[in-house]
């Protein structure tokens, strides 16, 4: 009875705790697994993950069956009382055989199997065709495409099936920077450059997370990697090249006001705007804005991009994420309404 209580509470516990592999509450759904690989790098890595499960599953049997059969040998010459005189030859050999022998051959296959996954993960090429930066920040990601003179924050978009280089750097604390269904992990260790290949098979969107602990909202720290057929990349990549056009309507108008006033301007850029009177010492504290709208998420990927998340997040940031940079704005509802509005126009 007290034992099929206890398994009831362990199963119990089992749930509760598989709950928690569930996205939290204001994370957008997409939840990675490093078993739905969408590109080789990560179908390499499955690959060595499933041989080193195999291979540690059938040694787990065989010491087990070995330990068995020693336990069972054990009771028989008990009851025999008769003392084994080959005992020190079987014993010499089982340490050969199974102390020596077996563990390097297992663990050259490892090894080698490591280092050929390794080599294929890191093929970087000379001349990738598409460049990128990515360089973490507390707590969000800056993302530029060098030849392309863009910026952009928090997305990644790439042309589908081209390996794509990342310069993985970071601007203050190490960050690493991991997209479980494309590639394994990458540091973003100051002021270190390091390489990571992303390479996607299907077009889609690749939820990514910051994988090193970097302080408070290390959790709310996350990227999306959008990756498309070579057209749409090319034109995401125009777009994205535009400087913000000026808003038409009265509401926008005014909102790009407060956004200039209220000290938006001096952590955000909007290209295209006239900022020239503002203390530009914070320019890259936060996220690029010129193309806000465009993206999937805001706030390093911890919410959803839509009209009342904006508005919570520029209202109170330090509920969303608290210790971010981004300080909360006291702004009353009309001159958020005209904010929210000028927001949206850039897309
Ligand atoms: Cu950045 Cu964890």
């Amino acid at each position: 009875m007290k034992l099929r209580a206890f398994h009831f509470a362990t199963l119990l516990l089992t749930f509760l705790l598989l709950g928690g592999c569930s996205s939290v509450p204001i994370s957008p759904p997409q939840t990675p697994s490093v078993f739905t690989p969408q590109g080789t790098h990560a179908s390499s890595i499955l690959q060595l993950t499933w041989v080193m499960l195999d291979l540690g599953s059938a040694i787990f049997v065989l010491v087990l069956g070995l330990l068995a059969a020693a336990l069972l040998r054990g009771r028989r010459a008990t009851s025999n009382t008769s003392p084994d005189s080959s005992g020190g030859d079987v014993g010499r050999n089982w340490a050969i055989w199974g102390g020596i022998a077996l563990p390097l051959v297992v663990i050259s296959i490892v090894f080698g199997y490591s280092i050929y996954t390794l080599a294929v993960i890191n093929n970087s090429s000379e001349q990738p065709a598409v460049k990128i930066q990515v360089v973490g920040r507390q707590w969000w990601w800056q993302v530029q495409y060098p030849d392309q003179n863009l910026i952009t924050a928090n997305e990644i978009h790439i042309p589908v099936r081209v390996p794509v280089q990342i310069q993985v750097e970071s601007a203050d604390v190490i960050h690493s920077l991991w997209v479980p269904e494309l590639n394994g992990k990458m540091d973003a260790i100051p002021p270190h450059i390091n390489y990571l290949t992303l390479e996607a098979d299907q077009p889609g969107e690749y939820r990514g997370e910051c994988a090193e602990f970097c302080g408070l909202q290390h959790a709310h720290m996350g990227l999306m990697v959008v990756a498309e057929s070579s057209d749409d990349f090319n034109t995401w990549l125009k777009a994205q090249q535009q400087a913000a056009a000026a808003p038409t309507n009265a509401p926008a108008q005014a909102g790009l006001q407060v956004f200039l006033t209220a000290g938006c301007a001096f952590c955000h850029i909007v290209r295209g705007v006239d900022d020239s009177n503002i203390n530009r010492d914070g320019a890259t504290m936060g996220p690029d804005l010129t193309h806000l709208e465009s993206r999937l998420t805001i706030a390093g990927a911890s919410l959803t991009q839509d009209r009342g998340n904006l508005a919570g997040w520029i209202i109170d940031p330090q509920h969303v994420k608290p210790g971010s940079l981004m300080p909360a704005q006291p702004l009353n509802a009309q001159e958020l309404q005209n904010l929210i509005a000028y927001l949206e126009t850039l897309k």
